[in-house]
């Protein structure tokens, strides 16, 4: 198949044009490389900025050019607190980005979209593991402008777009040597920053009602993430369901005091660790049901929480 990947120089999308390429695709990889990184990839590359005021024509000009048999959307600001601070730039990029590439997927006939959502629709969960089902309510404007992007990709079926959403936990470690997350925004980034640099990781808050006190998440190797996506395009070739969800997780939760003790075993590093006071905004825990992906895409992760942190800590 022929796959455009929006967002695809990205920590995430270059994991995706990976995966895809090894399993016989061709990548056509479109990125504004505000934090891509051109040498993730080896593909054809449209710089293009699908948020800016002339990025719907340039979008249709691409489509119209080249026929894709899907297309799929990771191009996204991803930074919960900033996010916070400027609400404006992540509806303008997100919400403005998405409706540029619907109306030019609409003008073209492109009918076949895999989006990157996200946990954070969910918002605070009481479940033990959540359900796609479950109530959505994003307590940010990251979280928001994901759930407001499903719900674009939903409305499209109007028009015969065929959309999944897959919503992502909490991605971590590295598929290949160059490819790592290079943000560190994240626990596994930061902790691993704060090693290299002499300092001490830190836990937010260990009074939480979890069996250790810190915070439970759901941990997905990107690599794993990956291959999700190809299940994703391969299951919206051969369904003719408008919409769907998936959770995009392992559905075994880790702590925040497990996380680093993963990573002492991987560093070989017997740190310690100073606890600080919470972090506002952080559910106890959030781990994934993954049985409607197991069960209608047949997607199972195959990387252990070892192998995430350890492939963050040498990659
Ligand atoms: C994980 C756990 C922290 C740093 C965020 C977004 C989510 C998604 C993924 C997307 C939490 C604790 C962290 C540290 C710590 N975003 N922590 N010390 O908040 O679960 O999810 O990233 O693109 O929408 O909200 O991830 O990695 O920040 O935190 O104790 O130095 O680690 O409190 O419990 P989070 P995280």
């Amino acid at each position: 198949m022929k796959i455009l990947v929006i967002g695809g120089a990205g920590y995430i999308g270059a994991h995706v044009v990976h995966a895809a390429q090894a399993a016989g695709h061709e990548c056509v990889v479109v990125d504004n490389f505000s934090t891509g990184i051109k040498q993730r990839i080896e593909a054809e590359v449209v710089e293009l900025d699908i948020a800016a005021p002339d990025a719907g024509e340039k979008l249709t000009k691409l489509l119209s050019s080249q026929k894709f048999d899907s297309v799929i959307h990771l191009a996204a600001r991803k930074q919960v607190g900033e996010s916070v601070e400027i609400p404006e730039r992540y509806f303008l990029d997100n919400i403005g980005g998405m409706a540029n590439l619907l109306l030019a997927m609409r003008e073209t006939n492109h009918d076949s979209l895999v989006f990157s959502s996200s946990a954070a629709t969910y918002g605070m969960p009481d479940a033990k593991q959540v359900k796609e089902d479950d109530p959505t309510s994003p307590i940010n404007p990251y979280g928001q402008t994901k759930l407001i992007g499903e719900w674009m990709v939903q409305n499209a079926a109007n028009w015969g777009l065929r959309g999944v959403s897959l919503r992502y936990f909490n991605v971590a470690g590295t598929g290949k040597v160059g490819m790592g997350d290079t943000a560190a925004l994240n626990l596994i980034p930061i902790a691993i920053g704060q090693l290299r640099r002499g300092e001490v990781p830190k836990v937010f808050g260990d009074d939480y009602q979890t069996p250790d006190g810190s915070c439970i998440r759901d941990y997905v190797h990107v690599s794993d993430l990956a291959q999700a996506h190809i299940a994703a395009v391969d299951y919206l070739e051969r369904s003719d369901r408008p919409f769907d969800t998936f959770n995009v997780g392992t559905g075994q939760g880790a702590s925040v005091f497990e996380v680093l003790n993963a990573l002492r075993a991987a560093s070989g590093q017997d740190f310690e660790i100073e606890v600080t006071k919470r972090r506002a905004g952080d559910p106890p825990r959030l781990v994934a049901n993954v049985d409607r992906i197991a069960q209608t895409l047949g997607f199972k992760t195959k990387h252990s929480l070892a192998d995430i942190v350890d492939s963050a800590w040498n990659l």
